[in-house]
């Protein structure tokens, strides 16, 4: 029974993360005419109002996006996720993953949405409901990843997102991964992890990069040093088939969160290249 709802957590510093890295993602995906397939292993309900039920019980957003409403001035990739938040007489909506990668597709590109969770599924089927070039399924999303690959056109974008309510995500995210690559070599896989335990994380991206040889970046950023007392004070994205110019990018706009985010004077934040290629 899967108890997480996004919805708590969306625009917190964990998705400033790992959303820009999404749009950077999708500009190099795009920067080909040829189509691509975006894949989204854990959609979730794909926008959210800031003036939920659920957004005002943590107020998490308030220290992430909410940082940056209706500042100016910000990093490429801050300005474009800020362009993707609406503002309306009604509320704020945070755009979740399915949402951004949509605004992103063109004619010749498509997409695979997977989502578990009942309530979030229908929202999600709500929140695209223009979107006929995205499929969706209310199916396990690593199954499905496995099943989508190789795309037709040899060119993929997936992010894998998940809760990690099942401690076996950890073990179970690089099998996939490995399966996945073993399916489509170029695949562009990006992954999301908590830092929570550093142990178990980095065992985890240990495990994932194991036998590569495609480039591999990790980032991360936090409003916390590692600590066994704070639950999640980082998150990371490591990005496999990453694009040579992403570390680049976030190599400026990283530390510029991170001075902007921490909570103890030290900004936190890691862009480290993994596997070169
Ligand atoms: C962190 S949220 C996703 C947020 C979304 N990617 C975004 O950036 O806006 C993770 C979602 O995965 C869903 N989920 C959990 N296990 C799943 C599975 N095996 N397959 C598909 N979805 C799953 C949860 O219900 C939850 O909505």
């Amino acid at each position: 029974m899967l108890s997480y709802r996004h919805a708590y957590h969306a625009g917190n510093i964990a998705d400033l993360l790992k959303h820009s890295v999404l749009l950077a993602l999708l500009d190099h995906m795009r920067s080909k005419d040829k189509g691509f397939k975006y894949i989204d292993t854990h959609s979730g309900a794909g926008a959210y109002s800031l003036r939920s039920e659920f957004s005002e019980k943590t107020a998490e957003w308030q220290r992430g996006i909410g940082r940056h409403l209706g500042s100016n001035a910000q990093h490429p990739l801050l300005d474009k996720l800020l362009s993707a938040v609406q503002t309306t007489d009604t509320g704020v909506v945070y755009p979740g993953s399915p949402r951004l990668a949509a605004s992103a597709l063109r004619r010749q590109d498509s997409g695979a949405c997977y989502e578990l969770h009942s309530t979030d599924a229908k929202l999600l089927a709500n929140n695209l409901r223009s979107q006929a070039a995205i499929k969706l399924y209310q199916s396990d999303g690593l199954a499905g990843l496995l099943s989508q690959l190789p795309t037709p056109t040899r060119r993929a974008l997936v992010l894998i997102d998940p809760s990690y309510e099942l401690k076996t995500d950890y073990q179970e995210i690089p099998k996939t991964v490995h399966k996945a690559l073993s399916k489509m070599e170029n695949a562009v896989i990006a992954i999301w992890y908590p830092v929570v335990d550093r142990d178990l994380s980095d065992a985890m991206v240990k495990a994932l990069t194991a036998g590569l040889s495609q480039r591999v970046d990790c980032f991360e950023l936090g409003e916390r040093a590692d600590s066994e007392g704070y639950g999640m004070t980082s998150s990371g994205m490591l990005v496999i088939n990453s694009p040579w110019d992403l570390a680049q990018s976030m190599s400026t706009l990283l530390p510029e969160l991170a001075a902007q985010h921490s909570l103890d004077g030290e900004p936190h934040y890691r862009c480290d290249n993994l596997v070169a290629r």
